[in-house]
């Protein structure tokens, strides 16, 4: 089968409230990826495998999205990531959950596939596994940033978990952005909505109260519990891939289990004999 297409995402959905510098960053840094991806297809220099771990490489390293560094944080305020690769004519993939020290994990997840027999490994198992390839390793600080942090603390005092870039309409403050610092809000029964603006204000009209419900974007979920595993590395939910097209889905990860979601849209292709369609779905 010849020719080839490329997606790239950081996540479901832009969430108004981020301010936008923020939202014109992230789309220059997925602009930037896509467009490194596209150049290595090209050159035909990098296998479609090579091409995948690249570009994520790239948005694992920096902190705008919720990959690498910048993860969502554990309810102890740790980094757990996870993440999945596979190569779709051949049925092969490799995934990790729970690394807290690989800077990036989406390699473990290559080298899982091409250098161990197994598919999935996580945890305690897939740091000893990332030390005997020599992969690099970080501590577990230098994935935690500032803003997350205080997001966790939020998320914390309204005992939730929580997706930042994707609140319910009601949830959203209506600093509406104007500062820099604000793009997070949260409520619960007791507490109105707060800002991470710098003037921290709390918002008129007990009315705007709600439940704070957990909506992962791109990759993980704030204050999620130590221990919780995702859809992105499970293969047929998060991630699939065959010699039809890729999936990798985005959402909250329990739904995506639950519906098994990658697989589906692959089985659908199949059974269908559908065809990637020659577009762009961009912004
Ligand atoms: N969709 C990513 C997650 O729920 O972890």
């Amino acid at each position: 089968m010849g020719g080839w297409a490329i997606a790239v995402h950081g996540g479901a959905g832009v969430d108004p409230n981020l301010p936008e510098e923020r939202q014109e960053e992230a789309k220059r840094l997925l602009t930037r990826c896509l467009e490194m991806g596209v150049a290595a297809l090209r050159s035909k220099s990098l296998s479609a495998v090579d091409v995948v771990e690249l570009v994520v490489r790239e948005l694992e390293s920096d902190p705008l999205f919720n990959s690498g560094r910048g993860s969502a944080l554990t309810a102890k305020g740790t980094v757990e990531m996870e993440a999945s690769i596979m190569d779709g004519p051949k049925r092969r993939c490799g995934a990790v959950s729970g690394v807290s020290t690989v800077k990036n994990p989406i390699s473990l997840a290559r080298l899982v596939m091409d250098k161990s027999p197994h598919s999935y490994l996580a945890f305690g198992g897939a740091e000893e596994f990332a030390r005997q390839q020599g992969v690099e390793v970080v501590d577990n600080d230098y994935f935690i940033t500032e803003d997350n942090l205080q997001m966790l603390k939020l998320a914390k005092e309204a005992n939730k978990i929580v997706d930042p870039n994707n609140r319910p309409r009601d949830m959203r403050c209506k600093c509406r952005g104007r500062n820099q610092r604000h793009y997070f809000s949260i409520a619960n029964e007791r507490t109105p909505h707060q800002c991470l603006c710098t003037r921290n204000r709390r918002l008129r009209g007990g009315g705007q109260r709600g439940q704070v419900r957990g909506r992962d974007i791109h990759w993980g979920l704030m204050n999620k519990m130590s221990g919780r595993i995702g859809d992105s590395p499970l293969i047929g939910a998060g991630t699939y891939a065959c010699n039809l097209c890729g999936v990798s889905c985005t959402g909250e990860g329990e739904a995506i289990i639950r519906g098994t979601l990658a697989r589906d849209v692959a089985a659908v292709m199949e059974y269908k004999g559908l065809k990637l369609k020659k577009q762009w779905i961009g912004w």
